[in-house]
């Protein structure tokens, strides 16, 4: 695991989205797994504009996404899927039936879980795993357990989570529930970046860097993988 510091958000995206490029011109159909919240969006603001110059194209990529709400409608304005749709999705030429989202409303979870990880290994394995990091150490809705997931599970949300969180919805209660990847599936991805941004990240970073793996700390898996990068911010970085 590599970590790089950078002064702060935006040369992150340009460093991030540099490497999206590579991954895209060797390999234009490669499987990208992405994150949502707000720490990818000026990546994606880059891969936009990226596109748009003729740099690069989504046409063959296929996507998955790393989770969904439950009991939030698909097009709910708060959804993942809502929101992949308006930060990335619609503004590049990725094709709707290469874009894959956990259904948080399936009615079983374990078939979905399922019907995810076939899906993932039908399209060949993710090639670079995108992540942003909880202020508990948390990737994808994995939070802090006494053991490390393997597949996509429905998991209930914790109150950092939640409280982080709650300011996207406004007035409205946000959902307690997600399905969200595992740590297993996350952790067989051929390349992960975890970007991190703000002060707020730091005691993370700090756990994640300390090298010490546990379930506590959801991110620490990420130690051993053999191909993980992390983009922090000075700020994030501020405990290093
Ligand atoms: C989102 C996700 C979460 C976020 C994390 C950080 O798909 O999986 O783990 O990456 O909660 O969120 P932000 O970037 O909003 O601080």
């Amino acid at each position: 695991m590599e970590i790089k510091v950078f002064e702060n958000a935006e040369e992150i995206a340009v460093a991030a989205a540099n490497l999206y490029k590579e991954l895209l011109t060797e390999k234009p159909d490669a499987v990208l797994g992405l994150a949502t919240g707000a720490t990818p969006v000026p990546t994606y603001q880059k891969l936009i504009k990226m596109y748009e110059n003729g740099e690069i194209s989504f046409k063959d990529v296929t996507t998955f996404n790393l989770d969904e709400y439950c009991d939030l409608d698909k097009n709910d304005k708060n959804s993942y899927y809502t929101f992949m749709h308006e930060n990335l999705f619609n503004s590049v030429d990725i094709k709707e039936e290469n874009v894959n989202f956990l259904d948080g409303n399936a009615a079983d979870y374990d078939a979905e879980s399922k019907r995810y990880a076939e899906a993932i290994k039908a399209a060949g394995g993710v090639d670079l795993q995108l992540l942003g990091i909880g202020t508990n150490g948390h990737i994808a809705f994995n939070e802090p357990a006494d053991e490390f997931t393997d597949e996509a599970f429905r998991v209930t949300l914790t109150q950092s989570t939640i409280n982080s969180n709650q300011k996207y919805f406004g007035d409205v209660p946000m959902p307690r529930y997600a399905m969200t990847m595992g740590i297993g599936s996350i952790m067989r991805s051929k390349k992960i970046l975890l970007i991190a941004t703000g002060a707020s990240k730091a005691d993370a970073i700090k756990k994640l860097a300390s090298g010490e793996v546990t379930p506590q700390i959801p991110c620490s898996i990420l130690n051993n993988h053999a191909d993980t990068i992390v983009m922090v911010d000075k700020a994030a970085a501020e405990l290093l």
